[in-house]
């Protein structure tokens, strides 16, 4: 495909990924359960939308105990969701739709159901043994002092061995150990197993896990329940060695899309698994910018929006990658709250904000994911009972809070309601019919009450609506090479309103202008006069020189 401004162009750096998952899609037989053929149905809408690729949260065998990150059979489809079947169906009628289909790749750990674990438990000489990563214990105790995920130890005493299991989420998410090279040859395998299949990539689940220091030290535990295990497990000693085997014996032999999770990643270390030349993976999910309103209590704390800190840390992706390595784009996924609920305003200026958020993300330089109904604004929940969450990692926070720091009921009730996943995880609002048009049997988390005034079907035929806004915005970037490779430069960066930048290639110039506050505030860009005739995107009626209404952005393109 030739360069562009020293980049290489590629299909993915020149895609929009829509994130759906699958439990929260779309049911076709009632049973209050998104599934494959629920999906199926959906697929003209996702080509409507002019998106280029799904990823699918896990839809492989799964005793749900982390909705499908737990999976115990990687080579076969979650009862609930279907069968291979419909699998392979999906996939044939996603590609004639021109969507491609990315997968979650959970091997960080599996289900504890796996036959794999069934197998390594059962005595130290098993042939699965070394899957997994067992220790003796401590003087009675863990092997050491680490926290699991979802809380309590990240250890779990195993009888029918007297020793213990690692596990850095729940106790029936076991870490698999990637130091034996026979289970990495199973996970090859398994990927090419499903490539070959016609999937076109994978969305890594928390990969830069998988390489764990040796000696397995204790984390710090000031202040804590129990110890870190962050400096131990995050980018450990091989995981780049792995990551470029993986990619030498699989991905390179296909031409795919790959996103790694890598919670707790540096721009340096980002380097090294996105380089052009590191032969590792395409982009990284770095979660700086979502950590930007954390606080004493981690996410479960949500301070205010600092704009001039977030715009520090999105620049430093930027400008840190640009011409080295890609840049993933994203506001949402499934488990983080709603943008619009959290940095933009879901009330007067919901349409508004919305529009915002997306325009000050898909301009950037990078591959945008949208999640499941953040193209129709799809808000945080108003949770009135704790019975209303089904998310293990909140309900395990709340027991906790109340039970471990005998914080008071409400402040921990007031926690959880703020940054549960749950907020994410609500069906998908598709018309005003019961139930959102989600199912017509009782869903498995109750939908958003909101779902008669948001929804796809009111949005659709409302061309001022968000949904039609960020159509545009996909529209704008595949019409737009400026849009996908050129460079960024922050402008405005000690202003704490506006988030202003602008991106250059050759002669042309596009300059971003967001406002994200409830309130009208000046601007002056330096280098440009603004000239209304120049406007190529716009979320307002009025424009005025040199001001900004709420929530209002402004692209122009000079
Ligand atoms: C990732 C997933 C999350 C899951 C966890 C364990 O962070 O995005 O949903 O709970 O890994 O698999
Ligand atoms: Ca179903």
């Amino acid at each position: 495909m030739g360069q562009k401004n020293g980049i290489e162009k590629t299909w993915w750096k020149e895609s929009v990924v829509y994130q759906i998952y699958p439990r929260s899609y779309q049911d076709s037989n009632k049973d209050g359960i998104g599934d494959l053929q629920g999906i199926i149905k959906r697929l003209p809408y996702l080509q409507w939308l002019g998106v280029d690729v799904i990823w699918l949260s896990p839809i492989y065998k799964s005793p749900n105990d982390d909705n499908g990150y737990d999976i115990s059979e990687y080579r076969d489809i979650m009862t609930e969701f279907g069968t291979m079947e419909d699998f392979d169906l999906l996939l044939t009628e996603a590609h004639k739709h021109d969507l491609k289909i990315m997968l979650d790749l959970v091997v960080n750990h599996s289900s504890d159901e796996h036959a794999w674990f069934v197998e390594s438990r059962k005595s130290t000489d098993n042939p699965y043994r070394d899957y997994y990563i067992w220790r003796e214990g401590k003087e009675g105790k863990e092997p050491n002092n680490w926290g699991g995920s979802f809380g309590g130890s990240a250890w779990k005493y195993d009888e029918a061995t007297n020793m213990y299991f690692l596990h850095t989420f729940s106790p029936k998410q076991p870490d698999l150990n990637w130091d034996n090279p026979v289970l990495r040859d199973e996970v090859f395998k398994m990927m090419s197993w499903w490539l070959d299949k016609g999937v076109d990539g994978f969305r890594m689940d928390v990969i830069n896990m998988i390489s764990k220091v040796p000696g397995l030290p204790d984390g710090n535990q000031e202040g804590r329940l129990y110890g870190d295990f962050t400096p131990y497990v995050m980018n450990g000693p091989h995981v780049h060695e792995y990551l470029q085997e993986m990619n030498q014996k699989v991905l390179s032999k296909y031409d795919v899309i790959t996103v790694g999770e890598a919670p707790a990643v540096t721009v340096e270390e980002a380097k090294q698994y996105v380089g052009f030349d590191s032969g590792e993976l395409n982009m990284v999910f770095e979660f700086e910018h979502m950590c930007v309103d954390e606080g004493q209590y981690g996410k479960w704390t949500k301070l205010p929006l600092d704009l001039v800190k977030l715009k520090e840390i999105l620049t430093k992706w930027q400008t840190g990658l640009d011409g080295i390595g890609w840049n993933s784009l994203y506001w949402n996924n499934h488990d983080q709250p709603r943008i619009v609920s959290r940095w933009g305003n879901d009330g007067e200026y919901h349409n508004k904000s919305a529009k915002m958020l997306g325009t000050c993300l898909h301009m950037m330089q990078g591959t945008p994911y949208i999640y499941q109904g953040e193209e129709i604004g799809m808000t945080n929940v108003d949770f009135t009972s704790i019975d209303q969450f089904r998310d293990i990692e909140c309900l395990n926070q709340y027991d906790d809070f109340v039970n471990k720091i005998g914080m008071d009921k409400e402040e921990a009730f007031a926690r959880i309601k703020k940054s549960s996943r749950d907020n994410a995880r609500t069906p998908m609002q598709w018309d005003s019919s019961v139930n959102g048009g989600f199912s017509e049997g009782a869903p498995w988390i109750e939908v958003n009450p909101n779902y008669t005034d948001i929804n796809v079907e009111a949005q659709k035929e409302d061309k001022n609506s968000i949904l039609h806004f960020y159509k545009n915005l996909i529209k704008y970037r595949k019409d737009h090479e400026i849009v996908v490779y050129g460079s960024y430069e922050l402008l405005l960066a000690d202003d704490p309103n506006v988030f202003a930048y602008k991106r250059s290639l050759g002669e042309q110039t596009l300059y971003v202008l967001c406002n994200f506050t409830d309130q009208s505030v000046d601007v002056e860009i330096p280098g440009y006069e603004e000239d209304k005739n120049q406007l190529v995107i716009h979320n307002d009626t009025e424009w005025t020189k040199g001001t900004l209404r709420p929530y209002e952005a402004r692209v122009y393109l000079v």
